[in-house]
Formats: C-alpha cells, sequence, structure tokens
C-alpha cells in the first residue's frame, strides 16, 4: 500500500451487461486497484448501464454530495449507439480538459490504431475532476498509464495542496 497522496477517488463502469449482472466488471476494480497504488483514496465505486440520465445522475453526485477529487469511468466511448459516456460527461462538467484524452489517445494509438475509435472525454465540475476510459480492462489501464502521473497536479492546482484534504 503505497503512501496515500491525500486525493479522494471513485470509479464508476459504465456497462449494460454489467449493470445486469450479466458480464463481471473487471475493469473497474483494475482502475480501483490502480488508484489505490498509486495512493488515492477510493471511496465510491459502481456500475451503471449506458444510460446518459444516469451516468449523468452519478457524476453529480460524486462531485456536489460527495466531493470526490478524481472520478474515473471506464466503458461507453466508443462507437455504438449507446456509448454516451462522453456526452454525459460533456454535460455535467463546467470546464473540459481535453489535454488528457488527447494524451491518452496519442500514447494509445502506440499500442493500437483503435485508440482513435475512444471519444473519451475529460472535465472538471466544481473541484471534482473526471476522466472517461475506454471499457476493456486492457484499454483502461493502457489509457490510465499514460496520465495518472500527471493529474495529481492537475488535482492540486484545482484543490490546492493534497496534503490540505481530509
Ligand atoms: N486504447 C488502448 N490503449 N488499448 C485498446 O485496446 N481499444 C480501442 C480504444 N482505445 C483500446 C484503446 C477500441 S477497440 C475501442 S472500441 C475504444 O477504445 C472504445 O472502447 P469502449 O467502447 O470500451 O469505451
Amino acid at each position: 500500500m503505497s503512501a496515500e497522496n491525500g486525493w479522494t477517488a471513485a470509479v464508476i463502469t459504465v456497462s449494460d451487461k454489467g449493470a445486469a449482472g450479466e458480464r463481471e466488471d473487471t475493469s473497474g476494480p483494475l482502475v480501483a486497484t490502480m488508484l489505490e497504488e498509486a495512493g488515492y483514496r477510493v471511496v465510491y465505486v459502481d456500475i451503471v448501464p449506458d444510460e446518459r440520465d444516469l451516468i449523468e445522475a452519478e457524476l453529480r453526485s460524486c462531485a456536489d454530495r460527495q466531493d470526490i477529487a478524481l472520478v474515473l469511468t471506464t466503458g461507453g466511448t466508443g462507437f455504438a449507439p449507446r456509448d454516451v459516456t462522453p456526452e454525459a460527461t460533456a454535460a455535467v462538467c463546467e470546464r473540459l480538459a481535453p489535454g488528457i484524452p488527447e494524451a491518452m489517445r496519442a500514447a494509445s494509438m502506440q499500442v493500437t490504431d483503435r485508440a482513435m475509435l475512444s471519444r473519451m472525454a475529460a472535465g472538471i465540475r466544481g473541484k471534482t475532476l473526471i476522466v472517461n476510459l475506454p471499457g476493456s480492462p486492457k484499454a483502461a489501464k493502457e489509457n490510465l498509464e499514460a496520465v495518472l502521473p500527471a493529474l495529481s497536479h492537475g488535482l492540486e492546482m484545482l484543490r490546492g495542496p493534497a496534503r490540505d484534504h481530509s
């Protein structure tokens, strides 16, 4: 267990099948473990179907009610008709952070040219940073690894030094 960096985090898996119990969610737990190993305290995890209003409600709750510093979503960033996570994210964010998905796609293009097919987004609501990841465990891990080190500086700009937060 690495030293806590003082930031809280949430992981929201967006998956019709996962929410219906028809497929085990392996991406959410993998992302949560990566966050804990990086010193984040994961205080909330959930699975929601690919329904824009439910995704938005989760994101608003994490930011407004729970005041969580970093919210990661996994899934629903592709071209499939029910993939709406980026739209739900943009709808709840006051300010977008395009550099984060740009960096993830750039790093992922070194792995697969299908990286261009992820429409993932990132943005800020209040003092919460929301970042989309693709749905597969491999893709979620590869994309998060590309940006995780820089996110804590973004959170310091957003919230002040980590140590000042419970
Ligand atoms: N990024 C990385 N690093 N590795 C991957 O395997 N998969 C791509 C892309 N980004 C992938 C990746 C594929 S095949 C798709 S369809 C998009 O992520 C969107 O995935 P999602 O619909 O699960 O969000």
